[in-house]
This record gives structure tokens, sequence and C-alpha cells, in this order.
């Protein structure tokens, strides 16, 4: 049996495992904080001692020797070049053009291949969640920024310079609030985890009532996205209105996509999938409203069901396709 590592490399958490390459078994999953202003080096030390754990931890549990690692395969939150393992502009992390795969694979002593996280968590919930079967696939992941992947006809498609499916910037409001990226009016400037937690607390500002206050003991710096749908859940006035209208932008977001790509399956991944149908309903609302019939008819919109592992198993799956040219098994 042949294993790779996966890593999921976010703006907050860094999660990491081993899998057999038939995708069928999860080995040494762990995950820690990212601390990405401890700089990128301390990052990337980070990434490679918790891989050169996991496959202890794995080889501990399964007998396996070192020789049956092929190699690592790491989702990064921001624009890369795959032909160099650079990544080039990750707003969240605040890295501009790092090598990542290189100093990985000294680290390590095996070859390291990246994509984008998004890309990676789309292709893990092909391979293995709730887009299994997909042709046509979008991917949106919400957490500390906006991602997204698209899969077109099985394969993810990566576009000129591998910068496809920059989801979250895309613009949605030409005038709109300032964004991590530089630009303003941006999806993630709305719909991210870090946007929700911050709208919450603008609320506030001319709110005494609402639950949000209790939950965090009155200190708003404690309030994140996670809290806000909890909130929602149990009916909070301030915590509804934005998780509707989050799911008002991201439900026009997606109908752009889904007019300009005709999907058979839009899968939502990350924290936000807490909300449930506090988000989902208005969100199929709001994009039947917007897309065409034909289309939105087609368009199967779900949760992720891989949560908090889709980044590492599609990473795996990204260095499976990237190493042997094949998608896998
Ligand atoms: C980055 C994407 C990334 C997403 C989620 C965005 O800000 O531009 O590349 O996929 O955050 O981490
Ligand atoms: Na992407
Ligand atoms: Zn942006």
């Amino acid at each position: 049996t042949q294993y790779a590592v996966g890593v999921d490399l976010g703006g907050t958490n860094i999660v990491v495992a081993a899998m057999t390459l038939d995708g069928s078994k999860l080995f040494g999953l762990q995950s820690a904080p990212t601390l990405a202003a401890e700089g990128a080096d301390a990052v990337i030390a980070r990434l490679a001692r918790m891989v050169n754990e996991t496959i202890d931890a794995t080889m501990q549990e399964t007998g396996a020797s070192r020789d049956a690692f092929i190699g690592v395969g790491v989702g990064a939150p921001g624009t890369v070049d795959r032909a160099t393992g650079r990544v080039l502009k990750a707003p969240n992390l605040d890295w501009h053009n790092r090598e990542l795969a290189h100093p990985m694979s000294q680290l390590t002593g095996l070859p390291v291949q990246i994509d984008n996280d998004a890309n990676c968590a789309t292709y893990g919930e092909w391979w293995l969640g709730a887009a299994r079967g997909g042709v046509n696939v979008i991917g949106v992941t919400i957490g500390t920024g906006v991602g997204g992947g698209i899969i077109v006809d099985r394969k993810v498609y990566h576009g000129s310079s591998d910068a496809a499916g920059e989801i979250g910037h895309t613009t949605i409001d030409l005038n709109g609030r300032r964004c991590g990226c530089g630009n303003y009016g941006c999806l993630e400037a709305y719909a991210s985890g870090s946007a929700i937690a911050g709208r919450a607390r603008e609320a506030l500002t001319n709110d005494e009532s609402s639950m949000l206050r209790t939950m965090v003991d009155g200190d708003l710096t404690r309030i994140t996205a996670a809290v806000v749908y909890e909130a929602a859940g149990q009916g909070d006035a301030v915590a509804l209105e934005i998780v509707r209208d989050t799911a008002r932008v991201l439900g026009a977001g997606l109908a752009n996509l889904l007019n300009i790509f005709n999907p058979d399956v839009v899968v939502i991944a990350g924290g936000v999938t807490q909300a449930g149908d506090a988000l989902f309903e208005p969100l199929r609302k709001e994009v039947r409203r917007r897309a065409f019939k034909s289309v939105s008819e087609r368009c199967h919109i779900v949760p992720g069901t891989l949560p908090g592992t889709a980044g590492v198993v599609g990473a795996v799956a990204a260095f499976i396709a990237q190493s042997t040219g094949h998608p896998p098994a």
C-alpha cells in the first residue's frame, strides 16, 4: 500500500493527514493554528514538521515503511504557480511570490506539489464528498477568505496561469467594502468568516438587545462567524439579518457562476455549513431568482460532506493528478 500526505494551509488553521492512494483510508489527521504573523519561514517549518509527524503516526499505525509515502500535496490560500511551486499572492497570509514546494520538499525529503486551497477542497468534495459523480462542479469555500474551485468535465480548471477560480475576488458591489486583496466590493469582503464577524461587530454598535453580546460576555472581539451562525440558529434578529444578507450576496455571486458554467453541482464548504438552512434556504432562493431557470433547475447546491478534511483529501487528489497525469481512482 502506498500513501500520500495532504496539507491544507488555511489563513487560520493548518490541517494535515495521510491517505491511501485509493482514498479509502485517512491516517494521522492533525491540525494547528497557522500563525501567519510569525512569517512565512516559520509557517513552512511548521508545515514540514506536521507532515513528518503525520508520516510517523501513519507508520506506527499501519506498519508501513517510509518508502511507502510517495509525496505531499499542499493546498495554499492564494494564487500559485504549480510548475515552480510558488505561492504568488495569498492575501490572508500576506505572502507574495513565496517558494513553498521547494523548501517543503527539502524538509520532508519528498516530492511536493502545490495547488490553490479551494481548488483542493473542491476536488476533495468531488473525489469523496458531496460532489461525487459531478461532471461540472463549482466549489466555494468560506473561511478566513472566500475561495473557489472549478471542475469542468471532471477536471480541475486551472486557467492560463493557474489562477482560475478566484471566486472570492469577483466584484459584487461596484463601490463596496475594501477587500484584503486591495480591491473594493469583492465577494470575500462580504461573505468570508472574518467579514461576517466584522459585520456583526458593526451591527452591535447600535443594538443592545442581541444575544450575540451575551454569548461573548460583552467582549465583541470574541465574535466569530461560528457565534453568528449559532445565534442565527436560535433566532437572534441581528445574526439572522447578517446570515440572510450573506446568503443574498453569495446567491448573486453563485447565480453569475451558474449562468457562466452551467454546473450540475455547487458545493459550499467551510465552517459556514454550520449555518444550515438559515443560510442554504435564502441562498438557493436568491440563485433561483437570478439564474436562468434551465440552469438553476439542473444544479444542486449542497453543503460539503467532508467538514475539516475536504482540503487535505483534495490536496492528496491533486498530488496524484499532478504526479501521474491521471485523476485519482
Ligand atoms: C484567496 C484564494 C483562497 C481563498 C480561501 C482568498 O482570499 O485569494 O486563493 O482560495 O482566500 O483561502
Ligand atoms: Na481557487
Ligand atoms: Zn478581493
